[in-house]
């Protein structure tokens, strides 16, 4: 049995865990990180690709941004669209703000290679981990069958939705609220430059599309498809010919290359009702995950972890204060992010194939009548441009 003791034991070695650890080892605080997948396989993950303004700012205070200065395109806006109008969201004339297109493995990439410089414990493959706190936090795991036991003040929770750490949290106390979408986004990767300077959202009668990057010569697309749909359905002829009828507008041509990932994911929102007990913690989609649209998921995570890295940094000091107000600020943040996930995602998506007639047509016109209000009201811009930028961290 191997047995170690640390002051903070991060389940997670995703973006939000690897996040933590750099914050603790930045104010010389004691930490370990067990992962249960392999380094390869977490490092292998596309998913997000937006940084709020505010979660550059958090990686720029612990010198974690050299590769998104450098590989980064800072954007001053997006396109919104519907029926073959587009029109542009001026994030810096409307708010002074940016986001910068760096994909979350690259983010992900950074924080390893940072992690490997300092020689943190981060400890991969580990099998069965199971947390425990009655009174000892202990989180115990094997690692080539070897049993393990580490020890710690804190238990933190930094294991995506589906993690074990919440378990530790009475189900009367975690309560989560939640809503299903009637939608689901089929994303693709393709070695193509990008055809757009910014990225563009569309609405369209045949459902929503979007068209990402990841670099100049790589772009990231997205259309919404059922939530039951099977990807074979979808042959990559398919998805050009959606993406080309969906995010049409007259002189505007999409270019097409090789399609190298394909993917399909569902729409949840979820939100629990506390993300502390005790000396247990829970930070970014172990406590909520959001419908992806607006960019929020990844953005949401490094807001808690850096709430949660200053409060545990001032408990060390002596100051509980914030580590107790640690679940209501994050949680108040965390609520209006959902309302802005929510409404961009019902702005720009068609109701799903089981809906009346009559409904989808009413819900679909009444969409393009609030995209064209937003076209021609600076303040329901300002609205967007502040929110997709990201709201301040308290
Ligand atoms: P995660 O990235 O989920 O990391 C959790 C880590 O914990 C993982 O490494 C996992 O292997 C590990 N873990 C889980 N269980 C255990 C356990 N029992 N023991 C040990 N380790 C464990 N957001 C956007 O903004 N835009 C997008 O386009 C977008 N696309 C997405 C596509 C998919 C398929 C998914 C799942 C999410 C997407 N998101 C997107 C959301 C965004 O990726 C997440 O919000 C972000 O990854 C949150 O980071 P996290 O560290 O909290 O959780
Ligand atoms: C990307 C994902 C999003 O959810 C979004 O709103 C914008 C961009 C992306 O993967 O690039």
């Amino acid at each position: 049995m191997h047995q170690q003791r640390t002051r903070v034991a991060i389940i997670g070695a995703g973006p939000a865990g690897l996040l933590l650890g750099h914050l603790l080892a930045a104010r010389g605080i004691p930490f370990a990180v067990v992962e249960h997948r392999s380094r390869d396989r977490v490092l292998s993950r596309v998913r997000a690709g937006v940084l709020e303004q505010s979660s550059v700012d958090v990686l720029e205070s612990l010198g974690l941004a050299d590769g998104l200065h450098a590989d980064g395109l800072v954007h001053g806006g997006i396109h919104l669209q519907h029926e073959q109008e587009r029109f542009h969201i001026d994030f810096e004339a409307l708010v002074g703000r940016t986001v910068t297109v760096y994909g979350q493995q690259r983010v992900q990439a950074d924080l390893m290679a940072a992690h490997d410089a300092l020689g943190s414990t981060v400890l991969y493959d580990a099998a069965d981990v199971t947390p425990a706190d009655d009174g000892d936090p202990v989180v115990r795991f094997t690692i080539d069958g070897e049993p393990h036991e580490l020890h710690a003040d804190f238990i933190v929770g930094a294991d995506g939705f589906h993690g074990v750490t919440k378990s530790l949290i009475p189900p009367a106390l975690l309560a989560p609220v939640e809503r299903e979408y009637d939608a689901a986004w089929l994303g693709v990767l393709a070695d193509v430059p990008p055809s757009t300077d910014e990225l563009i959202y569309a609405l369209h009668p045949d459902g929503f599309a979007m068209h990402s990057m990841r670099s100049p010569e790589v772009s990231r697309l997205y259309v919404q498809v059922e939530p039951d749909e099977r990807l074979e359905e979808w042959s990559d002829d398919r998805v050009w010919d959606a993406l080309d009828t969906r995010l049409a507008v007259p002189g505007w041509r999409l270019e097409h290359g090789p399609i190298t990932e394909k993917a399909i994911t569902r729409m949840r929102s979820s939100v629990v009702s506390t993300l502390a007990h005790g000396r247990v913690l829970l930070v970014g989609d172990a406590g909520h995950i959001v419908p992806p649209t607006g960019a929020k998921g990844l953005n949401s995570a490094v807001a808690d972890v850096a709430m949660l890295g200053a409060a545990l940094a001032e408990q060390a000091g002596g100051d509980e204060s914030a580590l107790a107000s640690y679940s209501d600020r994050a949680l108040a943040r965390q609520w209006k992010v959902q309302q802005f996930s929510q409404s961009m995602t019902d702005l720009l998506h068609v109701p799903g194939a089981t809906t009346p007639a009559d409904e989808r047509q009413f819900r679909y016109r009444s969409r393009v009548g609030q995209l064209r209000y937003i076209s021609g009201s600076r303040f329901a811009q300002q609205s967007i441009a502040e929110q997709y930028t990201g709201l301040a961290i308290r």
